[in-house]
């Protein structure tokens, strides 16, 4: 059984519909958690609906602001075990009319700000000599998309990113890993349109969209104890759609 008793986790784009699971699973395995996002009223429902909870609203886009909200988390902990990157946009277009805003506020928002929080939490983490690092990647990063290079492109960074942390960290006791979700019902998937949503499913072995909490069992598990010796991989959550 998984358990995150005393452990200090910070779980970013908590406000999201993965993200909510993630701090529903790790609070019930019993860690104590930071949740962050940018909307004050859904971090509000985060806080009533879980009392031991801690809140704090950042915009990860704000980089010159990324190492003091990492200082404030471990104040707010006592400290920083694991780090759960699950922040993430998309802004869709064909490449030759994507504008110059749209490729970079994906690019700065998934992988230069992930790198960021990664940077600052791995400082705190090597003092303490223990540290789990969970990216949320895509399958998008490793197929590619159809309108989504700026997207894919960020996803892909982090892969390539977690790979890199992995190696330099792998003798610190900190790990570092992905998960790569499929096609996962929330409010990201919820606007694709019923034909485009049709065709996907058809191509998922599976015959369904996945949940967030096919997610979060997987970023527990990636965080967890069990998973000591596995650093540098990327887990599929996919109902088969991509068997890398
Ligand atoms: P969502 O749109 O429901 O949630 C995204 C979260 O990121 C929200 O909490 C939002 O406030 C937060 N966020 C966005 N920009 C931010 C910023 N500048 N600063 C701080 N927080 C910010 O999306 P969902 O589906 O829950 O996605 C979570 C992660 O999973 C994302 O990284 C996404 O790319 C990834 N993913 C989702 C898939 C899906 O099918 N839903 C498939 C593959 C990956």
């Amino acid at each position: 059984m998984i358990s995150f008793e005393n452990k200090k986790i910070l779980i970013t784009g908590a406000t999201g519909g993965i993200g909510n699971e993630l701090v529903r699973k790790f609070i019930n395995l019993g860690g104590k958690v930071v949740a962050t996002g940018t909307k004050s009223e859904k971090l509000d429902i985060i806080k009533k609906k879980y009392s031991n909870v801690k809140i704090q609203k950042f915009d990860i886009s704000n980089h010159s602001g990324i190492e003091e909200f990492i200082d404030n988390v471990v104040l707010d902990l006592g400290g920083l075990d694991i780090l759960i990157n699950n922040a993430g946009i998309n802004k869709d277009n064909l490449s030759i009319r994507m504008k110059d805003e749209e490729w970079k506020k994906v690019i700065d928002v998934n992988l230069n700000s992930t790198f960021l929080l990664c940077k600052h939490s791995i400082k705190i983490m090597l003092k303490n000599k223990f540290g789990r690092i969970v990216n949320i990647a895509s399958i998008v990063g490793h197929s590619g998309n159809l309108g989504q290079s700026n997207y894919s492109a960020s996803k892909a960074g982090i892969i390539g990113m977690s790979k890199s942390l992995a190696i330099e960290y792998a003798k610190k006791n900190i790990t570092v890993n992905c998960v790569s979700p499929g096609f996962i019902a929330t409010d990201m998937t919820s606007n694709i349109a019923e034909k485009v949503k049709l065709f996907l499913t058809s191509r998922i072995p599976m015959g369904k969209l996945g949940s967030g909490e096919d997610v979060s069992n997987c970023v527990a598990f990636l965080s967890s104890d069990s998973a000591s010796y596995v650093t540098g991989e990327t887990l599929h959550v996919n109902g088969g759609m991509y068997m890398a």
